[in-house]
């Protein structure tokens, strides 16, 4: 390895002229192991704000292509970049859900008042047939939050008796009577959500001793077994995840954790989604960067009990959390999305990536109106947001081999603070082509890097790159394609190296072939 580093240094001398100093990187290509699941890309929908009503779910009158009332421009779009899952219908909302509201003719559904997302009347009118056609238009897989927090046992197990027996009970002769002859067979099984907070403010003992009973009986029918989801920690509770992985961890497929960046770290004055000086860009990319840790160290006490990994981490919150856009209902959490987005997505892709092995399911809040979304609507018009376009470029990364990436990274310095400027995840797909995700968050400076592939054979590179002139930049309903995908060609074969000039403030993906 030695000799190579020393030839390519001559040959570098023409590709990355004037740099004094280039980063290395190591791909390892020899013996890729984990598979990346393609339910890391996966996300999540809940009724808030915008994101069913007037996102996914709009009225007859409207003017666009639909599906009963499901828009199908969004379909389209969210089919291209191979959403995975959809979780739903919360989130908080999930506790306060009672399914049999949402089944039936549409005009004799009881409404409810959503209390958690801004006290407005909610007319059960997206229930679960619904959102089960909305996921097979989309093709992917429902995963779906029960209610532990004011539900019973009762009303969960009889829900999953809806969904997926085909025997004959009063259940199923209620889904068919509703228009689905046959069961739905849904896998993905969430057991109350945030259980420590707005899902009913349990301890981790009490939630644990409650998950065991309403997992005991949302039952196994034929073909249909259940992948059972334990509502995890807050953040950094490590002592959450020890408790529930001691008391409950044989009988779990996955335990959630949830993490939002918060540009501020302050919940009362979270910062603007799109004015923001570079300092608290800074400090924003150090919390996004907190996921790292996190998911290290919830991953080692997970290991304690489950030494295999047979329990997923299943991380079905995370993005930026702003304050909304001025002059929005507070409790709709609709927020703007900017370059800063899109590092944000990019950086936590990589992080889920590199800790495939554990993570094996993630779901970004929220797909449409809400959070980090992906989608903005407004009217008959829909934007994809820089977000969006992060999911399109990464999706090649779906189901591949994890390739492990050694380098270091050079810092990122803001003052007396520093963080490491570039993030790397790299894959091997089932044709043999290695994709190399790198996120460069320098706002300032291009990087060099020259990277070397042991166990890879390849000959050529392509790329795309997500860039704009200033963090700040979005894409509005005025000018929907100021940030979109362009293709990178300046990264070269030169010897046994990939050399690249990362630019500032980017997103790269590269495919080598
Ligand atoms: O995504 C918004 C909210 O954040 C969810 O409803 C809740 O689970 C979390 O606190």
């Amino acid at each position: 390895m030695k000799k190579l580093f020393a030839t390519a240094a001559v040959a570098l001398a023409a590709n990355l002229v004037g740099y004094a100093q280039v980063t290395n990187i190591t791909i390892d290509g020899a013996n890729p192991k984990t598979t990346i699941s393609r339910h890391i890309y996966g996300h999540f929908s809940e009724h808030l704000g915008r994101c069913i009503y007037d996102g996914f779910w709009v009225a007859d009158s409207m003017n666009v292509p639909k599906k009963d009332r499901i828009r199908l421009d969004i379909v389209d779009a969210l089919k291209k970049i191979k959403v995975p899952n959809l979780r739903w219908p919360g989130g908080c909302f999930a506790d306060e859900y009672h399914w049999r509201d949402g089944i039936g003719p549409r005009n004799q559904r009881p409404r409810m008042v959503n209390t958690n997302w801004g006290g407005v009347s909610e007319d059960n009118s997206f229930g679960t047939h619904e959102f089960l056609e909305l996921c097979t238009l989309l093709q992917c897989e429902p995963y779906i939050a029960g209610n532990v927090g004011s539900g019973t046992v009762e009303e969960m197990a009889k829900w999953v008796e809806y969904l997926n027996s085909d025997a004959s009970s009063t259940m199923t002769e209620l889904r068919k009577q509703n228009g689905r002859e046959k069961p739905w067979r849904v896998k993905f099984w969430g057991v109350g959500n945030e259980s420590w907070g707005c899902g009913g403010n349990m301890t981790p003992d009490y939630y644990a001793g409650e998950y065991k009973r309403y997992a005991t009986y949302a039952r196994n029918y034929r073909d249909a077994p259940l992948l059972r989801i334990a509502s995890g920690a807050n953040v950094a509770d490590y002592n959450w995840t020890d408790v529930l992985m001691k008391n409950a961890g044989n009988q779990m497929w996955g335990l959630t954790l949830h993490h939002y960046t918060l540009p501020t770290g302050n919940w009362r004055k979270k910062g603007s989604a799109t004015a923001f000086e570079e300092t608290e860009y800074f400090n924003t990319m150090k919390n996004c960067l907190f996921m790292e840790e996190l998911v290290t160290r919830h991953s080692t006490i997970m290991d304690k009990y489950d030494p295999e990994k047979k329990v997923a981490l299943v991380v079905d919150e995370w993005g930026i959390w702003t304050d909304v856009e001025p002059g929005t209902n507070p409790g709709f959490l609709y927020q703007q999305n900017s370059l800063r987005d899109a590092l944000i997505a990019g950086t936590t892709l990589n992080i889920f990536n590199n800790h495939s092995d554990r993570v094996r399911m993630a779901n970004l809040a929220q797909t449409i109106n809400v959070l980090q979304a992906l989608i903005l609507t407004k009217g008959n018009q829909i934007l994809l947001t820089p977000t969006y376009h992060v999911f399109d470029m990464y999706k090649v990364h779906q189901d591949a081999k994890l390739l492990p990436v050694n380098f270091n990274s050079p810092d990122y310095i803001n003052g007396d603070k520093k963080i490491p400027a570039v993030n790397i995840s790299a894959s091997l797909d089932s044709a043999g082509a290695v994709h190399i995700s790198l996120v460069n968050l320098e706002p300032n400076k291009k990087i060099p890097i020259r990277t070397l592939l042991p166990g890879i054979k390849w000959k050529t590179v392509q790329g795309q790159v997500l860039t704009a002139k200033k963090l700040t930049d979005v894409n509005s309903f005025e000018n929907p394609g100021n940030i979109k995908i362009a293709s990178f060609n300046t990264a070269k074969k030169d010897g046994e190296y990939l050399v690249v000039e990362l630019p500032a403030q980017s997103v790269v993906v590269l495919e080598l072939k």
